[in-house]
């Protein structure tokens, strides 16, 4: 792993205490396992420190370039819904444009858990999906409840 970086339009430091506590409060006292898997996310973002800058995604993905020798992963979850249509696109042609000047060395993936519908007017179904370049194929790997696990490994689609 070379390096990390994040967006958000309201960023949280998870380092901090204010930034810890808002995050714990997020989620009913009562969801244990969320509250486990949470603060051993804390811990992580302690002994891994993350710049997150205050941005949109769209903003983002135009500051983002391959580098030679690299695989480079854009990842999100449980955001896409809340991005106005306008910088979907935005970000979706970006990255379009960056796996057009992928190449055998320098590869990228875009990797998201986000809930789409597998059939026309069917449920919205939270799925791990992945396109990698050269070649922009978009594989669906997976599907989890909307809080992300457990991830049932193996594509839905096939069963939808
Ligand atoms: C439901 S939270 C998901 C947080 C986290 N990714 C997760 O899976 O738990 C949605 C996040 O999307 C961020 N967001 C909304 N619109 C955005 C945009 N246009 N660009 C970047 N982040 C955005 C919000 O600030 C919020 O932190």
């Amino acid at each position: 792993m070379v390096e990390r970086l994040g967006c958000d339009l309201s960023p949280i430091d998870a380092r901090s205490e204010d930034g810890a506590l808002s995050l714990v409060s997020c989620v009913w006292p009562d969801q244990v396992h969320r509250l486990e898997r949470l603060r051993g996310a804390l811990r992580l973002a302690q002994e891994h420190p993350v710049e997150v800058v205050r941005q949109g995604g769209g903003d983002f993905l135009d500051g983002l370039e391959l580098r030679a020798r690299h695989h480079t992963v854009v990842w999100h979850s449980v955001m896409w819904q809340y991005v106005p249509a306008e910088e979907q696109a935005r970000m979706m042609a970006r990255l379009h444009e960056l796996g057009a000047a992928s190449g055998p060395d320098r590869t990228l993936t875009h990797l998201a858990f986000e809930p789409r519908r597998l059939v026309p007017d069917g449920p919205h179904r939270f799925v791990v999906a992945a396109t990698t370049w050269p070649g922009g194929t978009e594989r669906v790997l997976g599907e989890a409840p909307p809080h992300g696990v457990p991830v049932r490994w193996g594509d839905p689609t096939a069963e939808a």
